[in-house]
């Protein structure tokens, strides 16, 4: 536990970038699914999806700082850690992706990754209806998983006095709370 007073860099610009490009392409692919009509545009923004996915994951590896997957890579006794804090009413307060919140970010990525490739399976006339299920299938449990992600951010913000969607357009935080480190942090 320490206490920061200063402003600090937590998001990178790749990883900004990332974020409002995913959340721009992840929009237009759902906005477009249901007609022939916008096929193309809908297959545009998915191989978009699928290419920001691509560039997200060589970044956790390559990339620095908070971006790092070690940085917050959940394991089961950070998860039950956290979700025990909250219930106590003083919930761990990271400076990165809290446990919680990395869960999210990890199903999200693999939806991505579901979604895309049976698209392109879909698309190449390969796997039948099945593939048409499972493309759907993945399409609404990355939507799901995007509710309950932007509930978490709201919710996190307000518990911990930030405004964490300013953070991920600015890359700057201001902590006024005593924080619980990320791993490598
Ligand atoms: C299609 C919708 C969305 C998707 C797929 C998505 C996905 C993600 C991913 C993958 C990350 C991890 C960032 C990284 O380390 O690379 C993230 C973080 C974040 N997202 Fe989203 N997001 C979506 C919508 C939104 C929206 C609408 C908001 C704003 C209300 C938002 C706010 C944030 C914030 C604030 C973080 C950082 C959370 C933290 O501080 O730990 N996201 N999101
Ligand atoms: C990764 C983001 C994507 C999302 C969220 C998404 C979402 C969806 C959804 C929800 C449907 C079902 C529409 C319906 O009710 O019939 C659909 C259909 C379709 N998608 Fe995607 N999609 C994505 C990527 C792709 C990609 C990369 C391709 C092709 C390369 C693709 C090709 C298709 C095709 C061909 C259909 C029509 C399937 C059918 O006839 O039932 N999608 N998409």
């Amino acid at each position: 536990m320490n206490i920061e007073a200063k402003p600090i860099r937590v998001w990178d610009l790749p990883t900004r970038l990332f974020h409002w490009s995913l959340v721009a392409s992840f929009a237009i692919a759902f906005l477009t699914a249901e007609s022939e009509k916008w096929r193309d545009i809908h297959v545009a923004a998915g191989y978009t999806l699928a290419g920001l996915i691509t560039f997200r994951l060589l970044w956790g590896f390559v990339g620095g700082g908070y971006s790092r997957f070690a940085e917050f890579l959940p394991t089961p006794r950070t998860i039950v850690d956290y979700i025990k804090s909250l219930m106590n009413g003083k919930p761990q307060h990271y400076v990165g992706h809290n446990p919680a919140g990395a869960v999210a970010i990890f199903l999200l990525l693999g939806f991505g990754v579901a979604a895309a490739g049976s698209g392109w399976a879909v698309y190449e006339n390969m796997g039948g209806h099945f593939m048409e299920e499972l493309h759907e299938g993945a399409s609404n449990g990355m939507m799901a998983i995007v509710v309950i992600h932007i509930a978490g951010v709201i919710v996190s913000s307000w518990l911990h006095h930030e405004n964490l969607v300013l953070a991920m357009i600015t890359g700057w935080k201001k902590m006024r709370t005593p924080t619980h480190e990320n791993p490598a942090g």
